[in-house]
Parts: structure tokens; sequence; C-alpha cells
């Protein structure tokens, strides 16, 4: 990664963004209980807390918990009553989740379910629908997620997928990564799906160059 992307990622998080002794912790959690490091950056956090509030999310769906850093960004932007339902394959990830929301004191508004996702989407049917939907779990399974995010949507839900560049090898069509097949595909059904209006944004930092695809239901 470019030195001078760090660089300036560190100015705009020591300008706009702050630092935060419970979303430090976390981050050292996660790296001394071995998780890999894909967090999203602290300014990404903050995009997301952003969004959130901007639609007013008060139900927030989130694919792929890895140590609840994303979700901890959501659930405080959150109102009174709010809820982040998040979804986690890896028992180990979920057990350092568990303890990081309550490091956060967050246990009253995030709803941690553990197992692959496609087993535990199917019960949220019901519970009504998520004003924002956050997909950033394995993503040779997206073009499912995305799938279940319109089935647990209404008109207006912001649905927001990770990691949509991969330094560039989303244009690759030969690629032999099937999480880069995964994200084209997930592309696809997005550009052809009547029910969704979307952009993608190309994104360069201390994460390398990756980036967000945004989706709003019609
Ligand atoms: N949203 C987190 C990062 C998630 S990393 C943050 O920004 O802080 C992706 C996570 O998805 C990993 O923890 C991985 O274990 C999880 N995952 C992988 N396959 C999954 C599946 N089938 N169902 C649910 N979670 C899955
Ligand atoms: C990977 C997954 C992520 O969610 C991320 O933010 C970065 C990398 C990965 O699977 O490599
Ligand atoms: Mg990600």
């Amino acid at each position: 990664m470019s030195e001078k992307w760090q660089q300036v990622d560190s100015y705009i998080v020591d300008k706009l963004v702050g630092s935060d002794d419970t979303l430090d912790a976390i981050l050292q959690n996660n790296a001394r209980a071995g998780l890999p490091a894909h967090d999203v950056a602290p300014n990404q956090g903050k995009l997301l807390a952003l969004f959130a509030q901007m639609v007013g999310a008060k139900r927030i769906l989130e694919i792929g918990t890895l140590g609840a850093y994303s979700t901890v960004w959501l659930a405080r932007a959150l109102p009174e009553g709010g809820e982040v339902v998040t979804l986690e394959a890896d028992q180990h990830h979920a057990q350092v989740a568990r303890q990081n929301i309550e490091l956060a004191g967050l246990q009253s508004r995030i709803r941690l379910h553990q197992g692959p996702a496609l087993d535990t989407l199917p019960a949220l049917i019901g519970s009504g629908p998520f004003d924002m939907i956050f997909i950033d779990a394995d993503k040779p399974n997206n073009p499912h997620y995305l799938q279940w995010a319109l089935k647990l949507s209404r008109p207006g839900t912001l649905i927001i997928g990770d990691n949509v560049v991969r330094d560039g090898e989303v244009v690759n069509p030969a690629s032999d990564d099937d999480r880069v097949q995964g994200v084209r595909s997930f592309f696809d059904l997005i550009a052809e799906e009547p029910r969704l209006s979307a952009t993608a944004l190309q994104t360069v930092g201390s994460k390398g160059w990756d980036g967000f695809l945004l989706a709003r239901v019609l």
C-alpha cells in the first residue's frame, strides 16, 4: 500500500474522526486474538455511521461481524431503541465480538447470531424490514446475500457492499479468485435489478485499494 495513502488516512482520522479508547481497544483485542485485519478503517467506520444517521436507520443488518468493529460504529449511530443484527459464521470471531460488544456496553443494541449467514438469515424474516444492510462476509456468497437483502428490505433501504474493488481485480473476468467472481456476480445482479439504484466508489487508504457499493431499494 502507498505510504501516502496511509498518511492521508491518518490525517483524515486525526482531523475528523478522532480516537476513542473503546474502538482502539477493540482493534487491539482483535489483533491479539489472531483475527484477520479485515475490519473497516476508522474513517470508513465513521462513514458507515454517517450513512446510518443519514437514512435515519433504526434497524441495521450486518452480514460478517468479525470482531464487531464495524458493528460498534453502526450501533453507536442508532437512536434509542435501535438495533444492529449481525451475523458471523466463525465461532472464535463471534466470541471475540461478544467480548468487544460488552466492552462497548452495547449488548442491548446488538444481536449477534453465530452460524453461516445463509443458515441464520431465514429466521430474520418477520422481524421486520431493515433500514440499512451492510454486506461484508464471504464474497462468493454475495449474490445470495443480495437476494436476502432484497427480501429483508423496504423502499428506501440502503444496501452497502464492502470490498468490491479488490486492487482493481473486479475488472478481470478471468480471475480465478472466487471472491472476485462473487463480487462480479454481485455487480451483475444489481445492474439488472429494477428494484435497486446503485453506484460504487473506489477507496484507497490504510486498507489498500478497494471500494464500497451503495444501492438504494426503490
Ligand atoms: N464487518 C467487519 C469485518 C468482517 S470480515 C468489520 O468491518 O469490522 C468478514 C467476516 O465474515 C469474517 O469474520 C468471517 O468469519 C465472516 N464470514 C465468512 N463467511 C461467513 C458466512 N458464511 N456467514 C457469516 N459470516 C461469515
Ligand atoms: C477480506 C474481507 C474483508 O471483509 C475485507 O474488508 C478485506 C479483506 C478478504 O476476505 O480478504
Ligand atoms: Mg470488508
